[in-house]
Formats: C-alpha cells, sequence, structure tokens
C-alpha cells in the first residue's frame, strides 16, 4: 500500500447560505478542492468574505456542506478522526465561568483523554506554558484580555497532541510577541511531524512558516500548491497574492 501523502483532500465544496426563507441563497464555496499535506505547514489565503471560514467549518463538519467530499487520512469524518485534529476557530467558544485549567480539562475529556493527578496537572501546566498563560492558570476565562482568551482557545486545539492542527487565524489579537509565540509553536509542531493548516491575512508571516498554499478568491480556489512556485517571480506573497488576484478579476 502506497503511504498517504495527503492529510486531507477537499473535493468540489458547495455551500450556499440564505439569509431568510424570502431570499435567494448565495452561492459562498463554489467546487472547492484542495490537499492538505501530511507534516507541512500548509497556508489558506484570501480577502475578508472570501469563504476561508465557511471552508474550514464545512471540512469539520461545524455547518453542512451542499456537496462535496472530505477525506481524511483517507477516512470520512467520525469521533476517531476529530481526535486527531485540533481545530482553533476563527471566534472560539469560551467558557468565561471556567479558569483556564477547568477549561483544558473539558477540552481533554472532550478529546476522549482521561488523565488524572500529577499527569493532567503536568500536560495542563505544559501546554499552559506554551501558550504563555501558566501564571493565568487559576484564573476565570472572563477575566482574560483578547490576546490572552486567543492564547486559551490555542492551548484547547495542542492540548491532546494532534497530528492536525487547522487554525483559523491563529494570531488575530495579538500583540508582536504573541505572534511571536504562535510562529515559534507552528514551527515547532512542524517539527515534531505535525500537520498545520491556517488561515491568515498576515501574509509575511505565512510567507515564513508555510510549505503550500492555498488561495481563495470569491469562494473558488485560485492556487492549491507549493509556496515556493506562487512566489517565484516576486519578492513577496504580498505581491505574488496580489498580482493572481488581478489575473483572476481579469
Ligand atoms: N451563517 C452565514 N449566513 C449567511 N452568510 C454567511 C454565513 N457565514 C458566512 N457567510 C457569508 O459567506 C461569505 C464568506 O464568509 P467567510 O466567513 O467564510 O469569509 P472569510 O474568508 O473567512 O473572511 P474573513 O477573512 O473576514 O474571516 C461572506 O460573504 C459571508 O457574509
Ligand atoms: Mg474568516
Amino acid at each position: 500500500m502506497s503511504a498517504i501523502e495527503n492529510a486531507i483532500e477537499v473535493k468540489n465544496l458547495n455551500k450556499s447560505f440564505r439569509k431568510s426563507v424570502f431570499e435567494k441563497s448565495k452561492h459562498i464555496l463554489k467546487n472547492v478542492s484542495f490537499d492538505i499535506p501530511k507534516n507541512k505547514t500548509t497556508g489558506f489565503v484570501g480577502n475578508n468574505g472570501s469563504g476561508k471560514t465557511t471552508s474550514i467549518k464545512c471540512i469539520f463538519e461545524f455547518i453542512f456542506k451542499d456537496s462535496g467530499d472530505v477525506k481524511f487520512f483517507n477516512q470520512e469524518m467520525g469521533p476517531a478522526v476529530r481526535r486527531r485534529i485540533g481545530y482553533l476557530p476563527e471566534r472560539p467558544y469560551l467558557y468565561e465561568f471556567l479558569t483556564a485549567e477547568e477549561f483544558l480539562k473539558f477540552h481533554l475529556s472532550l478529546s476522549g483523554i482521561h488523565l488524572q493527578g500529577a499527569a493532567l496537572n503536568a500536560l495542563i501546566d505544559e501546554t499552559l506554558h506554551k501558550v504563555g498563560l501558566l501564571e493565568a492558570k487559576k484564573k476565570a476565562l472572563r477575566s482574560f484580555s483578547k490576546g490572552m482568551l486567543q492564547r486559551a482557545g490555542l492551548a484547547q486545539a495542542l492540548i491532546h497532541k494532534p497530528e492536525i492542527l487547522i487554525l483559523d487565524e491563529p494570531m488575530s489579537g495579538l500583540d508582536p510577541d504573541g505572534r511571536l509565540m504562535v510562529k515559534d509553536i507552528l514551527r515547532e509542531e512542524k517539527k515534531k511531524g505535525i500537520t498545520i493548516f491556517f488561515s491568515s491575512h498576515l501574509l509575511q508571516d505565512m510567507e515564513e512558516l508555510c510549505d503550500h498554499l492555498v488561495a481563495i478568491h470569491g469562494g473558488e480556489i485560485i492556487y492549491n500548491s507549493d509556496l515556493k512556485s506562487f512566489m517565484s517571480q516576486f519578492p513577496s506573497l504580498e505581491e505574488a497574492f496580489r498580482s493572481k488576484q488581478k489575473e483572476v478579476q481579469k
């Protein structure tokens, strides 16, 4: 049997939204197809409203797709697959009455990991330390700043040591130190062989971190291949992306 090269394969994803029963539905994702190569870092780039979050939600089955097929390591999504993924939503729902420690314990149990005692404490401390929140371990999430909440969201995506990380704008709301921290974490996870897929508007960060690039424009995939080839004629990802957009708008 040949080795699986892609951690995730997305084929012909379509999604429409209807604001009310009186309105016509709007076709948001138009035959979206792309691959997320195993053990690599893939960036997901596109303007506001281009369909990044909708694609991620459909892939993760947070919302129903109208049609299309998504495979994870050649399997359909299900509880076993879900446990192998760490997911940071664009707007994480955080239970604000919980402390950071309780929040992570809750997420671990949702992932089917039932550690106790010293092993549980060590894992929680290690994860909070990684995202720079160890000192806030006993504090309720309602007292957290925006950046601290983003760090807590990242901690829940990492705590069960997933094989795939799907992160919708992981740097959002973070100060320069926080952004550096996320970049260090992503580099470290990649070194361990973790497959990473993240969306961002920070193209400089994406350029530094990614091997593969998926670009979306108006709900259509306009690029799905390695980042170096995408940038080959340009000094920066920003310029390469602008040029690609102009080309498809013609
Ligand atoms: N629940 C919904 N109901 C109706 N329209 C929606 C819904 N969710 C998203 N949309 C629409 O789908 C389109 C794509 O939105 P999406 O959130 O996927 O964009 P995005 O690429 O993630 O943008 P951003 O960079 O701003 O996060 C937008 O036009 C948005 O208004
Ligand atoms: Mg989004």
